[in-house]
């Protein structure tokens, strides 16, 4: 599945604009601030009904306009299918795959699959333990519904419970039964929560070595574990946690409490890497990302590559388009700055399709 036509009005630095991709490697070059990264989240809208990076929809429509429109024409099995995301001020937003209204947004994830590697990814290291189960849990919703519907099951039982812990502080009062009926939901939803991670991960790893001794050259070795509490059953760690949780007025154990360990040779990539380790961390972790929805879900993820050159050498960036451009993958969009580098790498490897678009305030223009 490839994005063939874009057509965008109104989306945040773009007023009109209208363009044709090819099916393998689309370049997108041109100064900072000209417009490439929401050129992206244009693309990344289709897919996951929302921007990558700012979640109020208000604000992903251009200054002092009212809407925003976003129609996408892609190819699959020789038909086209048109996708479209519309927002309005002060209205729901509107998504529309071949035509047809979406009734709820989780029913259109998944049915374009996209991988966006940013230099946001870098959250994945040095953030909290949110952000590493965010990007599992991302990974796993996108091949499966299942798992998406316990996620948001659990994340409303949490709530509750934990608007029932604030109450009875305030009230000072105090009822196990009330707590114990949101505790059965946790376990329902946060054991089956806690199996799948487990279990994707057993997935992922062998994805993620390979990228990643691709990428190092097998100099080092990276490794990914998840990290639960799962000796004792969550009924158990729930029940032994309530006195706990009743004074911090939050639930203090559960799969959302949960970590995922990024070490390098034994060592914390969060505190000992280098630069470049973390950063080669992040793209491992994403390309493998990319290989497990496609061997999940049948379909070749689109690859958004924004910035992703910045501190690679010119062997290291060519060896990298040349495996995006690779039958491995599917359609890429790929960001960049210097128009220079760009037309280098590809008289190195003229045997991947390409075009380059040179990007300049709000419009773009076919260079080759
Ligand atoms: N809602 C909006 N209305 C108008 N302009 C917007 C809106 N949202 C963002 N912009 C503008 O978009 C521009 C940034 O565009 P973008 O991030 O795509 O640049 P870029 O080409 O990726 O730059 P860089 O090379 O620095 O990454 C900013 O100048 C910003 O003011
Ligand atoms: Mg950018």
């Amino acid at each position: 599945m490839y994005l063939t036509n874009l057509k965008v009005t109104n989306f945040k630095s773009y007023t009109e604009l209208d363009v044709d991709f090819c099916p393998n490697v689309n370049c997108l070059v041109g100064n900072n601030g000209v417009g490439k990264t929401n050129l992206l989240d244009a693309v990344y809208y289709l897919s996951f009904c929302k921007s990558c990076f700012n979640s109020i929809d208000m604000q992903n429509i251009r200054r002092d306009e009212d809407f925003f429109a976003i129609h996408g024409r892609y190819g699959m099995e020789g038909e086209t299918v048109p996708v479209s995301c519309v927002c309005r001020k002060g209205q729901p937003k509107q998504m529309k795959w071949n035509g047809k209204l979406c009734k709820t947004l989780g029913e259109h994830i998944g049915r374009v699959p996209l991988v966006m590697v940013s230099p946001h990814d870098q959250g994945i290291i040095q953030g909290g333990s949110e952000a590493r189960r965010k990007f599992i849990d991302g990974v796993i919703a996108q091949t499966d519904r299942v798992f998406l519907n316990h996620l948001l099951q659990y994340n409303r039982a949490l709530e509750q419970r934990n608007k029932l812990l604030r109450q009875f502080y305030e009230d000072r009062n105090w009822d196990e039964g009330s707590i114990g009926v949101w505790d059965e939901q946790l376990v329902r939803h946060g054991e089956v929560l806690r199996g799948a991670r487990q279990q994707f991960l057993e997935g992922f790893t062998p994805l993620f070595d390979e990228y990643y001794e691709w990428i190092t050259d097998g100099s080092e070795r990276g490794v990914v574990t998840y990290v639960a509490e799962r000796e004792v059953p969550l009924a158990q760690q729930l029940a032994e946690a309530r006195q706990r949780d009743r004074y911090a007025q939050y639930t203090t154990v559960g799969p959302h409490r949960d970590d995922v360990e990024l070490t390098v040779g034994d060592m914390p990539v969060k505190r000992y890497g280098s630069q470049g380790q973390q950063k080669t961390f992040v793209l491992a972790m994403k390309l493998a990302q990319f290989e497990y929805i496609f061997r999940s879900s049948g379909m070749k993820p689109i690859l958004l590559l924004d910035d992703v050159f910045d501190k690679l050498d010119m062997v290291r960036v060519t060896q990298l388009v040349e495996l995006v451009g690779s039958d491995r993958f599917g359609q890429v969009f790929l960001t960049d700055t210097q128009p220079g580098r760009v037309r280098g790498v590809f008289e190195t490897i003229p045997q991947v399709e390409h075009r380059i678009f040179k990007v300049e305030k709000g419009t773009l223009e076919v260079e080759s």
